[in-house]
């Protein structure tokens, strides 16, 4: 146990208890500062901040480190399934094969939509963002099932995440569909969970649709990528959300809001139309030279994290699967090269060397979902589907928390002091 962390404030000297980790930075227990200081800490963007105490993602960003319950990001990616990380991730161990065709045969029971939901649909224009589509439809889920939505009942939990595992795929396809105007498709509960969103997605009515297992495999491997990441902003989303005691369907809407976000799971899509912007590796000094230009707001997109400060591992693996399926599938992007490139002469250069600025997830995905045949309109989508197993294992492990309580940050406050009202002919 690491000493206590002593503070002289003013005239008062303050102690702070330091709790300690199964491995990863100290805390020091601040909960009791304002009531003895009268002060608040200040720290916009929750840069030294721990939120909460979980079991579930550790990320040691100087060593490009990510372990999920323990089992390192690489050999998950290699060796796992999505469905299995599901499990992983919900419930804190791997599954037995029991517990395995248990849950992957839960999940495959659930993907259906009420036929009322497809209704939705029609609301929007055919041109919606299909994130948009996704924040409208997802938080409607909470109009369809009342039987899921009390959060102190923990078989309603369950029933709830399995639901909102099962049907990201079904209304992410329907998203999809309804922007190229093919009609929907059922699932088909005789395909894995990836290759029935493939066939939800790329299948049309008019003939049998082949799962390509190089893409399956791919496909769910990027799933397993994107499945969880610690706190990051749209996971505290569905905290916050979480802690007033929204039902789960609301809170994993108001996740997908804050996913969206080019700094966040909206930088793949920007990634990629960057990438297809630069177009030449002869263009990408003029880009690099943008930004590093503290008067330019540009940043290189998919590059750099709050948290690694080493090499996304995520993008390791995420590079390794884009020689796979661009050769699988005999696809010759010229963006790929451009992203080579861009990289190679980005990590050579001293602003991103000292910034500690690396590829992250987003760098790379674009380009696999490109090939496989995804609009990058829909690449935020697909990190919502994946995200949505640890948004749901984490707003679980939240509601279980008896630490947890509604969450509700204080402020610097530099606005006017008290004035009185002055009538408008007096202004
Ligand atoms: C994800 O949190 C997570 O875990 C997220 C995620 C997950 O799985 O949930 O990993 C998914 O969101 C990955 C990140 C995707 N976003 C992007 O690729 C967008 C481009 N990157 C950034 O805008 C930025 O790097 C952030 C938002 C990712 C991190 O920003 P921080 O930690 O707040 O860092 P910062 O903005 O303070 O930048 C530090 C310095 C700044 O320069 P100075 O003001 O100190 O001189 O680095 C510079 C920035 O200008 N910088 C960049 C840059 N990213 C940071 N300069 C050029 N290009 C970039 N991409």
């Amino acid at each position: 146990m690491t000493d206590n962390a002593k503070l002289s404030i003013g005239d008062k000297s303050l102690e702070y208890p330091v709790l300690k980790g199964t491995v990863g930075p100290e805390v020091v227990d601040i909960r009791k500062f304002y009531g003895q200081s009268g002060r608040f800490t200040y720290d916009p963007g929750f840069t030294s901040t721990a939120s909460c105490e979980s079991k579930i993602t550790y990320i040691d960003g100087d060593q490009g480190v990510l372990l999920h319950r323990g089992y390192p990001i690489e050999q998950l990616s290699e060796e796992s399934s999505f469905m299995e990380v599901a499990y992983l991730l919900l419930h804190g161990e791997l599954p037995n094969p029991d517990q395995h065709d248990d849950f992957v045969r839960t999940i495959t029971r659930h993907t259906m939509v009420h036929e009322q939901l497809a209704m939705f649909y029609r609301g929007f224009r055919r041109d919606a963002h299909p994130m948009a589509i996704m924040c409208g439809v997802v938080g409607a889920l909470s109009a369809f099932y009342h039987d899921s939505t009390d959060i102190d009942d923990p078989a309603q939990r369950m029933i709830a995440s399995h639901r909102l595992i099962a049907k990201m795929p079904t209304i992410a396809a329907m998203a999809y569909k309804y922007a190229v105007g093919q009609p929907f498709l059922h699932p088909d509960n005789s395909l894995s969970y990836t290759g029935n969103f493939l066939r939800m997605t790329f299948g049309v009515p008019a003939e049998p649709y082949e799962v390509n297992p190089v893409v399956e495999k791919a496909l769910d491997r990027i799933f397993i990528l994107h499945a969880d990441h610690e706190q990051n902003a749209s996971t505290s989303t569905v905290r916050l959300a979480g802690s007033s005691g929204a039902n789960p369907f609301a809170c994993i809407a108001a996740g997908i809001a804050c996913l969206w976000g080019p700094a966040h799971g909206g930088a793949n899509e920007a990634a990629l139309n960057m990438l297809r912007e630069i177009g030449r590796p002869e263009r990408i000094p003029e880009y690099i030279a943008r930004a590093k230009d503290k008067n330019d707001p540009f940043r290189l997109m998919g590059f750099g994290h709050r948290v690694y400060k080493n090499y996304d591992p995520r993008a390791t693996v995420m590079q390794k699967t884009v020689r796979e399926v661009l050769g699988a599938l005999g696809v010759d992007d010229p963006v790929f090269e451009v992203a080579l490139r861009l990289e190679e002469l980005a990590l050579s250069d001293d602003y991103f060397a000292e910034k500690k600025l690396f590829p992250n997830v987003d760098f790379y995905s674009g380009i696999i979902l490109s090939a496989i045949g995804f609009p990058t309109t829909m690449f935020t989508v697909l990190f919502a589907l994946a995200r949505t197993v640890g948004w749901v294992a984490q707003w679980n492990e939240m509601i279980e928390d008896p630490e947890q309580k509604i969450g509700r940050p204080r402020q610097l406050y530099t606005g006017a002091t008290a004035r009185d009202y002055i009538p408008l002919d007096k202004r």
